[in-house]
C-alpha cells in the first residue's frame, strides 16, 4: 500500500477518502481536517483561548496536540472521575502528556473537590452511570472555562461519536437534541462556546495519529460504559461503513447541511424566562438549584464546605520559555 501523496510505504488506508497515508502525511491530513473544521464552523477566532477537555484517551490527547500544532492558545482540563484504576491511569497519562511537553494542565478531582465520585453519584441518582458522569463533566467544563476566562471548551468527540449520537437521536426522534447537535454551540446564557474540532476525523485515524506522534494514551474503555446504547450504535454504524465507505460522513454532514436548521430553537422560543444563577454554585440553570448541585446533594457530598474553592486547579505549568512545537 502506497501513500497517496509521496508514494512511500503507507500505514493507514482511508477508504472514505480513497486514500492511504504514511506517518508524515497522515499527520498532515489530520491537521488539515482540524483546520478545516475550525474554519468551516468558525470554532475559534484569532487570539482566542481554548480550554481542551482531556480525558487521557486518544481523541482528546490528539486534539490537544493538534490544536497546539495549529498555534491555537490552549490549556488542558482533566476531571478525576474516581472510577477506580481506570481513572487513576487516565489521570497519570494526561499528566505525563502535559509534563513531557511543558503544557498547562488544570484539574478537578471530584472526590477531593466535592467529596464524591462517579460510581457513588451514579448509585444515588436513578440515572445510568454515564448520564451522571456526563452531567458532572459538562458542569465542570463550563465552570472551569468561565473561571479561567477561556473563550471556548473543546472536546475530543470525533466523527464516529457524532454519527452515533445522531443515529440514536434520529432513531428515537429526540428533536430537542437534534436542534443542539452541532460541532459548535455558541456561547449563550452564561455558558461558554463548545467546539468539537475532530468531527471530520474517525476513531481509527485518531489512534493512528497518536501512535505515529508518540502519544501514549489510556487504551481501556470506561468500565461503567460497557454495553451502553451509544456503543451499540457505534458498532452498527461501523458495519455500515465497512459495506459503504463514506456512509457515516454522508449521514452526519448531510444532516448538518440539509436538516439541522429545521430543529433549531429560535431565540426565546423555549418559553422560559432564561437561566438564573444556581442558588448553591451560581452556575446558570432554569431556577433553584442546578442539576449538578442536586446530584451532589443526593450523593451526600459535603459541597457547602468547599463552595468558594476554585473548580480547576493547575497541576502543570508551562515551561518558561516554551519549546515551540508540541
Ligand atoms: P466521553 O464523554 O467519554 O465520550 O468523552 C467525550 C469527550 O469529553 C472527550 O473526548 C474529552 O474531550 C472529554 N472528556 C471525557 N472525560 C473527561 C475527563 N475525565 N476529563 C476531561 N475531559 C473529559
Ligand atoms: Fe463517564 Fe464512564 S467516563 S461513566
Ligand atoms: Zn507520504
Ligand atoms: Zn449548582
Amino acid at each position: 500500500m502506497k501513500c497517496t501523496v509521496c508514494r512511500g510505504e503507507a500505514l493507514l488506508d482511508l477508504r472514505r477518502h480513497n486514500a492511504a497515508f504514511c506517518a508524515e502525511h497522515l499527520t498532515r491530513f489530520c491537521r488539515d481536517q482540524v483546520r478545516r473544521a475550525i474554519e468551516d464552523f468558525r470554532m475559534v477566532a484569532p487570539g482566542e483561548r481554548v480550554l481542551v477537555a482531556v480525558s487521557g484517551g486518544k481523541d482528546s490527547l490528539a486534539l490537544w496536540h493538534l490544536l497546539r500544532s495549529l498555534d491555537i492558545d490552549c490549556d488542558g482540563f482533566h476531571v478525576g472521575l474516581g472510577i477506580g484504576e481506570y481513572s487513576d491511569a487516565s489521570t497519570r497519562v494526561t499528566r505525563s502528556f502535559a509534563e513531557e511537553r511543558g503544557l498547562r494542565l488544570l484539574e478537578c478531582d471530584l472526590r477531593s473537590r466535592y467529596g464524591t465520585d462517579v460510581p457513588s453519584a451514579a448509585a444515588v441518582s436513578r440515572r445510568a452511570p454515564c448520564s451522571a458522569c456526563g452531567l458532572s463533566k459538562r458542569h465542570l467544563f463550563d465552570a472551569a472555562a468561565l473561571e479561567g476566562g477561556y473563550d471556548a471548551v473543546a472536546t475530543g468527540h470525533n466523527l464516529d461519536d457524532e454519527a452515533a449520537v445522531l443515529f440514536g437521536n434520529v432513531l428515537h426522534w429526540h428533536t430537542e437534541y437534534l436542534g443542539r447537535q452541532s460541532p459548535v454551540l455558541p456561547a449563550r446564557d452564561g455558558f461558554p462556546r463548545k467546539i468539537k474540532p475532530l468531527v471530520r476525523l474517525s476513531e481509527r485515524e485518531m489512534a493512528a495519529y497518536c501512535i505515529v506522534n508518540g502519544i501514549d494514551y489510556q487504551v481501556d474503555e470506561c468500565p461503567m460504559a460497557a454495553g451502553n446504547r451509544h456503543l451499540r450504535y457505534k458498532e452498527q454504524l461501523a458495519e455500515l461503513e465497512l459495506a459503504s465507505p463514506g456512509a457515516k460522513a454522508a449521514f452526519y454532514f448531510g444532516f448538518l447541511r440539509e436538516a439541522a436548521d429545521r430543529f433549531r430553537e429560535a431565540p426565546g422560543e423555549s418559553g422560559d424566562g432564561g437561566p438564573v444563577p444556581c442558588e448553591r454554585c451560581g452556575a446558570p440553570c432554569s431556577g433553584g438549584i442546578c442539576a449538578f448541585c442536586r446530584l451532589l446533594e443526593r450523593a451526600g457530598a459535603p459541597m457547602a464546605e468547599v463552595d468558594d474553592a476554585p473548580v480547576a486547579v493547575p497541576v502543570t505549568f508551562r515551561r518558561e520559555p516554551s519549546g515551540g512545537a508540541p
